[in-house]
């Protein structure tokens, strides 16, 4: 099976929804909110600006786009009619976001449509990313902002020794479930090349905390992976989901991964 991700709406709906939830425990993470709030706050948007997030998930970092970013109006693009569906049901009653099942790879905007298109964990997830960066490229106004931020997945751990079997979930559930690890090393000249000019990159450090509610999602869902692919008989998958939630009970559990944001500017 190759990465849901990139093809969510076509999975069954038990699985969108499982990620669904994975995603939202994601979003309301403090560590995870102050990465966001890191590379948004920074975004210089004029005081009416129109924003759009592609690959928007549940919505809750599109609304970063009003709450911290400063934008006006935010729209959300995603082709899981589950996520949509999730976006609509929480932030539905504000009338500054909207949100729309559709494609990040041809969005049906007009040409200069938006003064800021974020994709937040977006493009490891896309075969073809730099269609998506062309389509950007294309619905942002001149001297809009395109704002990216992903993980940077060869780096993520759950190891606290040498050899800690742990690991092996985190590492399954991120080679089974993104496309493109290195797309945060690869994308800067993507940009160049479409013609966007490059603005900061900064790293951001993600450690699970307190409850490690996220990581324990990709622990479970690691574990489950090696099921279905017959690595892992069940009752030891089990048992590996069963010393995560010790270690978390007993304060040893270590989840730590880094994030990457690329700011650019089309000229
Ligand atoms: C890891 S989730 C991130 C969701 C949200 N940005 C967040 O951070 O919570 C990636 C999202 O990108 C969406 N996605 C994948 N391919 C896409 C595409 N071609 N166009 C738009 N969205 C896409 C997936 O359906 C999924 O909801």
């Amino acid at each position: 099976m190759s990465d849901p991700y990139s093809d969510l709406g076509a999975q069954d709906t038990a699985l969108q929804e499982r990620i669904a939830a994975a995603m939202e425990a994601r979003c309301l993470e403090p560590a995870q909110v102050a990465i966001r709030k890191a590379y948004l706050s920074e975004l210089k948007l004029p005081s009416n600006a129109r924003a759009l997030e592609l690959g928007s998930g549940t919505g809750h970092v599109t609304k970063d786009l009003l709450d911290v970013a400063g934008a006006k109006t935010a729209h959300g693009l995603e082709p899981s009619p589950v996520m949509v569906e999730r976006a609509k049901k929480s932030f539905g009653d504000d009338a500054r976001l909207s949100f729309d099942i559709g494609d990040a790879k041809d969005t049906g905007f007009e040409d200069t449509s938006f003064d800021v298109v974020l994709m937040h964990t977006l493009l490891c997830h896309v075969p073809d990313p730099e269609v998506v960066v062309q389509e950007a490229f294309r619905i942002l106004k001149p001297g809009g902002v395109l704002a990216i931020c992903d993980g940077d997945y060869d780096t993520a751990t759950a190891q606290i020794a040498d050899f800690d079997p742990l690991d092996q979930l985190i590492r399954f559930m991120i080679n089974q479930n993104v496309t493109n690890l290195w797309i945060m090393r690869q994308v800067s000249g993507m940009l160049a090349k479409t013609g966007f000019q490059l603005g900061a990159r900064r790293g951001h450090g993600y450690v699970a905390e307190a409850e490690a509610t996220y990581f324990l999602t990709v622990i479970d869902r690691g574990a489950d992976r090696m099921i279905e692919e017959r690595v892992l008989f069940p009752e030891t998958a089990e048992a590996l989901k069963a010393e995560a939630r010790r270690r978390v009970a007993e304060k040893t559990f270590f989840g730590f991964m880094s994030y990457v944001s690329q700011i650019a500017t089309k000229p």
